[in-house]
């Protein structure tokens, strides 16, 4: 066996012995059952599989093609890209939108097209892979501080040497299921003269009626602050967003890597989560209601109820973790 083989073999026996093994069997998806209760998903409106969705996505399927074809800046770019930037900036009611093919590349392209050597990039310890990600690669100095610890913000935002400083954070944390605290931090951004990156996953279409976390806030629309959205959770498609200021959806459109050189989003997707923007919007029960089911979960497993969608039961250790999911 050569040696890479060797490395395979030696992370796979690893990973049996601590009890992390992913697997990637369809026998767990919730999609097309009716004998399954689907409490892991982030389906969180149920709107996958809404027919509005489904026939927002077969005409764009229709009238578009199955693929985009090409990067947007090259002939990529349909009227349904142009259809859910609108829809999106109009839900969460930011004065610009960009699209992106997922939440991830959306990370990545608004942190590396922001960063740079002369630009602190602060994050918080809880944020997602692909801003950890998009942090390593924005060549900016990178300074992660403790979660949700706004003093620690503001000591690193006071005694930087950088020039420019972007502050990410998450505004409802994928695993922790908890809300920053998005007016106290947007205050020291702006008194440290900071652009503020909210990370806004687990917030559209669930905080605030469905128009996120930022939009509750107040502060959708002000020129220190920019929203990263993904279009597959609540949205229940498939993309990710950059929303903002005009010049940064600009900029973006102009230096980011993740846009600039990756096939645009299936238009049918983008047709889909425009559907649900509307469906949002038009139906504030929805939220409503998928409050009310968190609540009951909350009650339920005896945990404090989340902000978000997110019902986390710390468990304490990894083992112990894995032999809970394998119980349920
Ligand atoms: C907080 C957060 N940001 C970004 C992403 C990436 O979004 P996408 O799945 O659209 O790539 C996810 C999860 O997928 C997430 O939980």
């Amino acid at each position: 066996m050569g040696a890479m083989q060797d490395w395979l073999a030696a992370a796979a026996a690893e990973r049996e012995r601590c009890h992390r093994v992913r697997r990637t069997d369809s026998e767990r998806s919730p999609a097309g059952r009716t004998d399954l209760l689907d409490l892991a998903s982030n389906d969180y409106l149920g709107l996958a599989a809404d027919p509005r969705l489904r026939e927002a996505a077969a005409a764009a399927l229709a009238r578009f093609g199955a693929g985009a074809r090409a990067s947007r800046v090259v002939v990529g770019t349909t009227q349904a890209h142009e259809e859910i930037e609108h829809e999106l900036a109009r839900l969460t009611g930011q004065p610009s939108c960009l699209v992106f093919s997922s939440g991830y590349a959306a990370n990545l392209g608004v942190l590396t097209a922001l960063g740079s050597a002369e630009t602190l990039l602060i994050t918080d310890a809880h944020v997602h892979a692909s801003l950890i990600d998009g942090a390593r690669l924005s060549r900016s100095p990178v300074q992660v501080v403790p979660h949700a610890d706004l003093d620690a913000l503001e000591r690193a935002l006071r005694t930087r040497a950088e020039a420019r400083a972007l502050v990410a954070v998450e505004s409802v944390y994928s695993v922790s299921g908890d809300a920053a605290d998005l007016a106290a931090t947007a205050t020291l951004c702006a008194r440290h003269d900071a652009l503020l990156i909210v990370d806004e996953a687990h917030g559209i279409g669930v905080a605030g009626d469905g128009r996120g976390a930022v939009h509750a806030a107040g502060l959708a629309g002000a020129g220190h602050v920019v929203v990263t959205a993904t279009l597959s959770k609540a949205l229940g498609s498939q993309g990710g967003a950059v929303l903002g200021p005009a010049a940064v959806r600009e900029h973006l459109v102009n230096t980011a890597r993740t846009f600039l050189f990756d096939t645009a989003l299936a238009p049918a997707a983008a047709a889909a989560a425009a559907a649900a923007c509307r469906v949002i919007l038009d139906e504030p029960d929805r939220v409503q209601r998928l409050h009310a089911l968190a609540a009951v979960i909350a009650t339920a497993a005896d945990i404090p109820r989340s902000a978000g969608a997110v019902q986390s039961i710390p468990v304490g250790d990894p083992e112990a973790a894995a032999e809970a999911a394998d119980g349920l």
